[in-house]
């Protein structure tokens, strides 16, 4: 378990300290949406528990009910039938001590990028220009310095992705939600952004879910990867990536990585969602 990465970077030290990042339980959570007389059960029944500043990524088949799922943890959505504990407590409804960053950029067209950034705390109620430097701090940190006054439409997609990761980090969330955050950007930029993303994490150390359609991806940022069956969605396999941090070029190209790879992929070859 990497929890010697938090004692590790000198990087966060410019930025305010962490927040405590909080352990998640999912216990016997199931969804089934019901339109009319159409049933569609989304999530199986999902058991896990999280430790607190844990990297866990989820990878599954389209329509598994990833989104679903994470949904779920947020309040956004009620289960069927289980609980989800953050910290010890029961989430009934939407709450706020999270980041959320949706597979799309949601940025405010009519607003320039710090401004799209300190909207997280004008919405918490906060005073948006106490965040003023560390928000110029975590734009730097992802590649962003000078671009504080541009306007989303002035950006590219993996500059607005940026953005809005910092967005979800601002407030500094014990927990950070991710649905494939990456889903949209070309690979050179998918590459770096992971890299960047694992920085930010090594340095804040929040309760992180990733969701992926990408296996390699899942297993050189997670601690642990859970792997999901098709619709509904069930627990396949958790695998704990025990592979050292940061993940540099060495580590993703060790024999090691393919291996966890290879596992993952047998996991999908099972279930007929790869063929070959
Ligand atoms: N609000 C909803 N009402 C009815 N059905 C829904 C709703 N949201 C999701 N579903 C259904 O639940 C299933 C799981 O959807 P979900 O979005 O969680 O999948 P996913 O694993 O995130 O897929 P993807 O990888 O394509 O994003 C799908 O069959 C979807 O049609
Ligand atoms: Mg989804």
């Amino acid at each position: 378990m990497p929890q010697n990465h938090h004692q590790a970077s000198e990087a966060g030290r410019d930025l305010q300290p962490r927040a405590a990042a909080v352990p998640v339980e999912i216990s016997g959570v199931s969804k089934v949406f019901q339109r009319g007389s159409m049933q569609t059960q989304a999530l199986g029944c999902v058991d896990l528990s999280v430790q607190a500043g844990q990297f866990v990524a989820v990878v599954g088949p389209s329509g598994c009910g990833k989104s679903t799922l994470l949904k779920i943890i947020a309040g956004l959505l009620a289960p069927s039938e289980g609980s989800i504990d953050i910290a010890g407590k029961r989430i009934a409804g939407p709450h706020t001590d999270l980041g959320i960053v949706f597979q799309s950029p949601v940025l405010l067209d009519w607003r320039n990028v710090l401004d799209n950034v300190l909207v997280q705390i004008d919405l918490r109620g906060g005073q948006p220009a106490a965040y003023r430097d560390r928000a110029l701090a975590l734009l730097a940190k992802v590649g962003l310095a000078g671009f504080e006054n541009r306007m989303p439409r002035e950006l590219s997609g993996g500059m607005r992705q940026r953005a809005a990761i910092v967005r979800a980090l601002i407030h500094e969330p014990p927990l950070l939600m991710m649905d494939e955050p990456f889903g949209a950007l070309d690979a050179l930029t998918r590459e770096q952004m992971r890299i960047d993303l694992e920085k930010l994490w090594l340095d804040r150390g929040q309760t992180t879910f990733f969701i992926t359609h990408g296996i390699s991806e899942a297993v050189a940022l997670a601690d642990r990867v859970v792997v999901m069956t098709p619709r509904p969605g069930r627990i396949e396999r958790i695998i704990d990536i025990d592979l050292p941090r940061p993940r540099h070029k060495a580590v993703i190209t060790s024999a090691r990585f393919a291996e966890y790879c290879d596992e993952i992929t047998e996991c999908f070859m099972r279930h007929g969602v790869i063929q070959y």
